[in-house]
């Protein structure tokens, strides 16, 4: 239920006004299906870039970029789309909630999934809420939640449509350590539990050691760990 990632010479190059940066010098890498990476690195390594092409939210350029089977590249617009609905859960270090909805509402409206009613939606988010321990804050807003319990908030959400790979940038980023250990040990039940292929950038060496591969980046390209 996983997803198997193989890259090969993936380079990445923004266009900025000082001219092209090239930020991810020809990877190769491969991750095996259900398998758990940590990418570390220090800042401007290339880490989010990188988890952006993986997710489908940056356009593949140059190398080969192949996930469960689907070949990235080519894909833009639409394409890279229907990928994310259909592969990938995103947490984000800054949770990404909405703050006028409730944390049910959140999850809820992170669903895609083909042919649920409204209340089957609903019934999922709580459902979801639940399993990461938040049944009783369902109602509540992101602004009245502890940021371990939104980013709870937004691991359900990211769980909303099945993803078959759960991407995390520094997901314990903001949170103090009692509630960082919380989300690593949440996120390591769900690749279990859902059998889903983890990838998560942290800037923590204790949590990267956790991880049973880990990559470590500097300026774009893998270095000795
Ligand atoms: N959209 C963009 N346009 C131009 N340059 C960008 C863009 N996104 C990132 N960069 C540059 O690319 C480099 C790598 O950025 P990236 O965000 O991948 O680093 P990172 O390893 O995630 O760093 P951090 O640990 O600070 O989050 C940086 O020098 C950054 O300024
Ligand atoms: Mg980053």
């Amino acid at each position: 239920m996983g997803v198997a990632i193989s890259l090969r010479g993936l380079t990445h190059t923004y266009r900025t006004a000082e001219g092209p940066l090239t930020v991810l010098g020809g990877l190769d890498l491969d991750i095996a299906d259900g398998g758990y990476a940590a990418i570390t690195g220090p800042s401007g390594a290339g880490k989010t870039t990188l988890l952006s092409l993986l997710g489908g939210l940056e356009a593949p350029q140059t190398g080969r970029i192949e996930i469960g089977g689907q070949d990235l590249n080519g894909l833009s617009g639409d394409g890279l789309a229907a990928y994310r609905r259909a592969t990938v859960g995103f947490v984000f270090q800054h949770f990404g909630l909405l703050e006028t909805l409730t944390a049910a509402q959140n999850v809820e409206l992170a669903g895609t999934l083909n042919g649920a009613t409204p209340a089957e939606r609903r019934s999922r988010a709580l459902d979801l809420l639940g399993a990461v321990g938040l049944a009783e804050r369902a109602g509540h807003r992101p602004s009245r939640l502890s940021g371990g319990e939104r980013q709870r908030v937004a691991i359900a959400r990211a769980l909303v449509n099945e993803p078959r790979l759960l991407l995390a940038d520094e997901p314990t980023g903001n949170l103090d350590d009692d509630s960082a250990a919380m989300i690593i040990e949440l996120l390591e039940r769900v690749r279990t539990d859902h059998r889903c292929t983890l990838v998560m950038v942290t800037h923590n060496r204790e949590l990267a050691r956790r991880a049973y591969q880990r990559v470590p980046l500097d300026r774009g390209h893998l270095v000795p760990a």
